[in-house]
């Protein structure tokens, strides 16, 4: 099983920024966490700062892969680009944020991609991905 994790803008920055929100590690460390738990899934991640990038990759792995495991972060509430392209591939994607996005401020109420997603899984924190990966697992 082939799964991607994409993540959008400011995910980079995970374990440096807003720590009392988003933790104390990076990305880069817990993706060596879910690759030694998901030994059976091939699991690549791919993160960028640039809107293009992510529909790019969207496109890329969206007619082959089994999942996409999409944190657009702040392009979830305004894309409407990487939400048509979530549209436009076959390949399942569940939406995740590391937040819960509904306790917070309105403006990240509104989701681009979660009409075209197949779940969402929101407020768990890191785990959130994990959640995510093992929600392909389980079909
Ligand atoms: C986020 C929530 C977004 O509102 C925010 O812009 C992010 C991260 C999350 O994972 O909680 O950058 O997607």
């Amino acid at each position: 099983m082939k799964i991607i994790v994409i993540n959008g803008p400011n995910l980079n920055l995970l374990g440096k920024r807003e720590t009392d929100i988003y933790g104390h590690h990076s990305f880069e460390d817990y993706f060596e966490v879910l690759k030694g738990k998901f030994t059976d899934v091939d699991l690549t991640y791919f993160q960028s700062n640039l809107e293009g990038e992510i529909i790019g990759k969207i496109q890329e792995t969206g007619f082959s892969y089994d999942g996409i495991v999409l944190n657009a972060a702040a392009y979830t509430h305004t894309s409407v680009g990487i939400g048509d392209a979530v549209k436009a591939v076959t390949t399942p994607v569940v939406e995740v944020h590391i937040s819960n996005t509904i306790a917070r401020e309105a403006f990240r109420h509104h989701s681009f991609i979660a009409p075209n997603a197949k779940g969402v899984v929101l407020g768990f924190g890191l785990k959130s991905y994990d959640l995510a990966i093992q929600s392909f697992i389980l079909e």
